[in-house]
Parts: C-alpha cells; sequence; structure tokens
C-alpha cells in the first residue's frame, strides 16, 4: 500500500493538459466487446480502473496493446460470456460488460457488483431494462446467470432515474441487436454522447434526441474503429478545486469547458476568476473564496455528483458558510471526517453538508474513504499549513492519471511513498 505526504500551504500555478475521461473510457472499452475486429482507442488515461477493463477484455478472448494513452483491441474471437468475481469486484462499472457480452454472444454470466463507499449501487435499472428486451436473468447466489434465447429484441424503456450504466447497458446490448429500442428519461452525461459516438463508428445507428431520449435502431453486426475518449470533466473540476482552494492560478489545456458549467459558475460566483475559451480553462484566485452557493448535486448538466467532494474541500476554505446538498449517492461524504480532522467545521445531515468556512486548514493523517473522497483530502491538503499525510490512495489511483506528478507540474509538494 502507498500513501501521499502533502506539504501544503502553497499556491497551485501552472498549465495542465487534463487526462482522458475514466467514465468515458470505460463504457467504450466495454463496447469493443460488440466489435467483430480491431478497435483504436486514444486517449485512454493510465488508471488502475481502465486497467481492470483491460484484464476482462483479456479474460473474454480479446488481446489488447497499449502504446503510450492509445489501446488497440482486437475482440475478433470472444470466446466466453463469464466473468469471474475477482475481475468483477476490481471496479464497480464492470456491470457495463454485462450489455456489451450479452450481445456478442447471447449470453453472460457475472457477479453483481459490490456495494457501499458512496452508496449500495443497486443494478434493478440495469436487469429490468435488459429483462425488457429479452433476456432471462437468474441470480444464483449473487451469480447473475443471463441469457437472450431469442436474441435481444428492441423495445421501449423508460428509465425511473436516469442511470449512467444503465443507460450504457441497454445501448450496448442493443446496438447489435432486431428491431428498434427507445430509451425515456435516458443519462445525458458527456460520457453517453461519446460512448453513441464510438458505437456509430463502428457501423450502430443510435440517435441522441437530447431529451433524455435514445433511439437505438439495431444493426446485425459492427466493425472495428478508431476513436478519442473526451476529456475528464471531473479531473477539470478537481484541478479548478485545487486552484480555488489555494488561491491559485492554473491553466487547463485539452477540456471541454462546457462540460463542467455548473462547477465553472460555482466558483465564479464565490469569487474566482474564470476564463473558459476553447479547449482551455484558466482559474485564477482573487483572494479568499466567498461562500459557495447552489451546490446541489443532480444528473446531468446539473452539478456533478463525483464533482461534490472536491469542491467541499475548496468550500471549507470560503469566507462564509456553505450548503452542498447530495442527491444522487446516499452516503457519498465519507471524506468530511477527514476535513474535519484538517480543522474544517462541517454538519451532516443526511443528504445535506453544512460547511462554515475556516481561515486556515492543518495538515493531518487522513485516509482515502473512495476515489473522490481521496481527492478532496488531497486538495484540502494543497490548502492546509503542515504536512497532511494521506492513506489508501488506491481509491485515487482509480480515477486519476499520475496523480502526484500532475499536482507536482502545479507547484505542489506531493510525493508518493509505500506504508
Ligand atoms: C456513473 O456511475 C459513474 N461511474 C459515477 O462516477 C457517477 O457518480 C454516476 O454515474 C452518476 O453520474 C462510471 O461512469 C463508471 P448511476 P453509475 O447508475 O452508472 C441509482 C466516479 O467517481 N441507481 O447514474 O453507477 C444509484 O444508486 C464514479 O467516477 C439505481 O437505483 O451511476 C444512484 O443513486 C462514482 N438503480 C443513482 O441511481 C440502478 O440500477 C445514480 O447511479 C442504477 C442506479
Amino acid at each position: 500500500m502507498e500513501h501521499f505526504i502533502i506539504n501544503g500551504g502553497k499556491a497551485l500555478s501552472g498549465k495542465i493538459r487534463v487526462q482522458g475521461s475514466k467514465n468515458g473510457a470505460l463504457p467504450v472499452l466495454a463496447a469493443a466487446v460488440l466489435v467483430k475486429g480491431q478497435c483504436i482507442i486514444h486517449n485512454c488515461p493510465y488508471l488502475t480502473d481502465v486497467d481492470a477493463a483491460v484484464e476482462i477484455l483479456k479474460y473474454l478472448g480479446c488481446t489488447v496493446k497499449r502504446e503510450s494513452s492509445t489501446l488497440t483491441i482486437d475482440s475478433g474471437t470472444i470466446n466466453r460470456y463469464d466473468i469471474p468475481e475477482v475481475l468483477m469486484r476490481e471496479m464497480r462499472s464492470s456491470i457495463v460488460f454485462m450489455g456489451s457480452v450479452l450481445g456478442r454472444t447471447g449470453k453472460a454470466r457475472m457477479c453483481a457488483p459490490g456495494g457501499c463507499e458512496i452508496g449500495l449501487r443497486p443494478i434493478d435499472l440495469h436487469l429490468s431494462s435488459l429483462e425488457t428486451l429479452g433476456v432471462c436473468i437468474t441470480n444464483r447466489m449473487g451469480v447473475l446467470e443471463c441469457e437472450a434465447p431469442n436474441g435481444i429484441i428492441g423495445a421501449e424503456i423508460t428509465l425511473s432515474f436516469p442511470s449512467v450504466g444503465a443507460t450504457e447497458n441497454i445501448m450496448l446490448a442493443s446496438a447489435v441487436s432486431k428491431g428498434t429500442t427507445t430509451v425515456t428519461n435516458a443519462a445525458r452525461e458527456p460520457e453517453i454522447d461519446c460512448l453513441a459516438d464510438f458505437l456509430n463508428s463502428c457501423g450502430a445507428d443510435i440517435h441522441i434526441c437530447g431529451d433524455g431520449r435514445v433511439v437505438i435502431n439495431g444493426v446485425s453486426s459492427l466493425h472495428g474503429t478508431e476513436h478519442t475518449v473526451l476529456p475528464d470533466r471531473i479531473a477539470a473540476a478537481t484541478f479548478v478545486s485545487a486552484a480555488a482552494a489555494t488561491n491559485g492560478d492554473i491553466l487547463l489545456q485539452s477540456v471541454r469547458p462546457e462540460h463542467l458549467k455548473t462547477v465553472l459558475s460555482v466558483f465564479s460566483d464565490a469569487g474566482s476568476e474564470i476564463e473558459a475559451y476553447g479547449d482551455t480553462i484558466r482559474i485564477k484566485g482573487r483572494g479568499r473564496l466567498r461562500m459557495l452557493r447552489g451546490v446541489r448535486t443532480m444528473p446531468y448538466p446539473g452539478f456533478p455528483t463525483d464533482a461534490q467532494a472536491p469542491v467541499m474541500a475548496a468550500a471549507c476554505l470560503a469566507d462564509g458558510t456553505s450548503i452542498i446538498v447530495e442527491n444522487i449517492f446516499e452516503s457519498r461524504f465519507k471524506h468530511a471526517p477527514g476535513l474535519i480532522k484538517m480543522g474544517a467545521k462541517i454538519k451532516i445531515e443526511d443528504r445535506v453538508a453544512v460547511i462554515d468556512g475556516v481561515e486556515r486548514l492543518y495538515g493531518a493523517r487522513v485516509e482515502a474513504t473512495d476515489l473522490r473522497g481521496g481527492s478532496a483530502l488531497a486538495v484540502a491538503g494543497f490548502a492546509a499549513q503542515g504536512t497532511t499525510r494521506i492513506y489508501n490512495i488506491h481509491h485515487i489511483d482509480r480515477g486519476y492519471e499520475k496523480f502526484e506528478n500532475s499536482f507536482a507540474s502545479l507547484g505542489a509538494d506531493i510525493i508518493r511513498k509505500s506504508d
């Protein structure tokens, strides 16, 4: 195991290129299973979650080669439809392989992904949607046996919640199918558009209608393609939070500003100077942040739940009281105790966090509890006086590429050490 040692109190400044999106890359890697041929995927970040997806692809019979940030996947020969628990457990989002394995083989056997960290992470919407598409699913002691005896058959599906994963699973299962599938109340995250772009470049016929409807006209097969993963809007939001928390001046490059509008407006409203143009964002602190307003997490295009934790870290130092409402996951404030240990004043009532800003935070020994919670502790550590040690940083490595190198290039005093 490893931990970070951060000596805080320095304003971060400089330029950083934003990594490819974890949540954009993972469903595309799962989608490669559908393709009888070779897919070249550019801008694939170096993340342990991406490594886990590659292990699943190899287990299923694909060959995968990485050259820098480009993955070349050949899924001409898929010779299995089961994914062992040890691979499923590596990351929660392995559940989206269910749709693509079913779409390719007509069968799938995998365990339900684990829960907790940030919530129970149920998959009822995934399973009910696949059943509507003609899949028979039996739960045998936690192992889901799935089979589409007559193949995947297009249907009308209305999601009770615009679940990102369930939307992706429906697209993956029905891209190669008979008939048309129409999804109402589908997720509208940019990663959904990215997945549709990938599938359509392979010969699928998917239309994102923009009003939460997705129409998938099933095709008979998909061919290879070349695709570039979109920038990671949450990694970008994390850099923005760190710049705001340390009163720094950071230029983000290779980013899509329109994908994190709600985050930028929160910090602009709180006094940061923000310029967004083309594929760059510049955020400059102008002294102490004012209290943050309007941080209520919602499905896209609302405030992203994944940015809630690093934004809370910045709110800890604001002048005034900030309120954060977490509407998406039921236990996504696990970073609060670590922030409190560093001197933050935070009260949690169910899904509401009340943060009374303090003048200064102090370095402490803290533990990452989940991916974004870990990044929040680091953001606080960059701003705190003194030394912060963050343990369990494997959580951070799941979603941030070369975390310490990125922030060190912005002037942060951060090193990785083995425990
Ligand atoms: C994706 O998770 C992201 N992960 C999450 O990012 C992100 O927080 C989430 O979408 C919301 O934006 C990936 O893309 C790999 P959901 P997902 O299905 O698909 C409930 C990160 O930090 N729900 O939209 O699991 C669920 O409990 C990660 O990068 C059901 O009730 O999210 C939650 O309350 C964390 N039944 C809400 O919907 C279901 O069948 C949103 O879940 C599915 C979901």
